[in-house]
């Protein structure tokens, strides 16, 4: 059984000598939940990717909670990289470089590079101090599903598979930090997240964004955006307009012709329907696209409770935060998304 503790400090006393012992600890950040190992012990991490059910190829990202830590871990940590880096960190950025030789096998998957990232959250850097070394931590979710953003939701993939998961409560950004390859001028976003292109160019002349991320037949360089990913177990259906009542009009067809499904419908405040469905839940309003981030993967995880069928979400504007947004999206639905002006 694992057990769900408050993040007090004794628990997080705790927890950094579970850690220390090679067993794994989830916590909160301000994107998703990680599954936390000694980023430094083969052992450990192993016990990450069984518990996950991940693919071995897939590297892991190191949470650090100072400059000092990340210094033992890659080459060319120079000013310029931290000036820029002090812009965003501690945040939801992780940033690829090349590593050091200390940096166990298990981590970066036969990758000459690592993913660095400091977390802008209190429990998790308290306990990564209490830890002493860096935390490799993958989302808390087993690999294909949408990732955690609340202890409970931890729980429902990984009872009994780790001793413990420090709660937080929800976590605020929702969706998974922005990874940026630092390792060649100019810089390439391998992810989108909450940071986007436009906060980067700020401070840098240019940055590219992998082929991968925009095109279905590229190979990413960010190993993890290759597999199945943020799927519940409902099929999912994205409905595209920025045209309120077209999207309400489409979602009532799509009720209309599945009337033996039981059908989840995740849409905007702004859409108005005109049906009967207990299964209806909010992403907010359209001109919050926070809001959208932080209860995506929350809903997705509450209609997969209610066992629906069908899962309907309206999609939203594909620029900033909203780009990142439908990253996600696009692979919950597998590519099953309907556009229209
Ligand atoms: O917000 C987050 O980043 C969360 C929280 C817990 O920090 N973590 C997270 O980890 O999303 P994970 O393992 O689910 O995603 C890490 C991504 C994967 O797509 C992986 O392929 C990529 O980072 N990655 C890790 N190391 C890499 C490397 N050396 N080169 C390129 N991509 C790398
Ligand atoms: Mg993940």
């Amino acid at each position: 059984m694992t057990e769900i503790l408050k993040p007090t400090k004794e628990n997080i006393e705790k927890s950094a000598r579970l850690i220390l012992n090679d067993e794994i600890v989830a916590i909160p950040t301000e994107t998703v939940y990680g599954l936390g190992a000694n980023g430094l012990s083969d052992i450990a991490v192993s016990k990450i990717f069984k518990a996950k059910n991940r693919p071995q190829d897939n590297p892991l990202i190191l949470h650090i909670s100072d400059y000092e830590m990340m210094d033992e871990l890659v080459c060319e940590l120079n000013d310029d990289i931290k000036e820029f880096l002090n812009y965003f960190w501690p945040g939801p950025l992780t940033v690829v470089m090349k590593k050091k030789d200390i940096i166990p096998e298990t981590v970066s998957c036969g990758l000459d590079t690592v993913a660095i990232r400091m977390p802008k959250h209190e429990i998790a850097i308290d306990f990564i101090k209490e830890c002493g070394v860096p935390i490799a931590a993958p989302s808390a979710n087993i690999s294909g599903k949408p990732s955690p953003t609340t202890a409970e939701d931890v729980f429902t993939d990984m009872n009994g598979k780790i001793s413990v998961i420090l709660d937080g409560g929800i976590c605020n950004i929702g969706i998974e930090s922005t990874v940026l390859d630092l390792t060649k001028k100019p810089y390439t976003i391998l992810r989108p997240g909450l940071y986007t292109r436009e906060d980067f160019l700020k401070y840098e002349d240019e940055i590219l964004i992998d082929d991968a991320i925009v095109s279905e037949n590229t190979i990413p360089k960010s190993p993890g955006q290759k597999y199945k990913h943020y799927a519940p177990k409902a099929k999912v259906i994205v409905i595209s307009t920025m045209d309120r009542i077209k999207s309400s009009k489409e979602i009532e067809k799509i009720l209309r012709e599945n009337e033996d499904l039981k059908i989840g419908i995740f849409k905007f405040d702004e859409t108005s329907l005109d049906v009967e469905n207990e299964n209806i839940l909010s992403l907010g309003s359209v001109s919050d696209l926070k809001e959208m981030s932080k209860i995506l993967f929350k809903g997705l995880r509450i209609f997969d409770s209610k066992n629906v069928d069908l899962i309907i979400v309206e999609g939203c504007n594909e620029v900033g935060l909203g780009f990142s947004i439908m990253n996600r999206l696009k692979k919950s639905a597998s590519g099953n998304i309907k556009y229209f002006d």
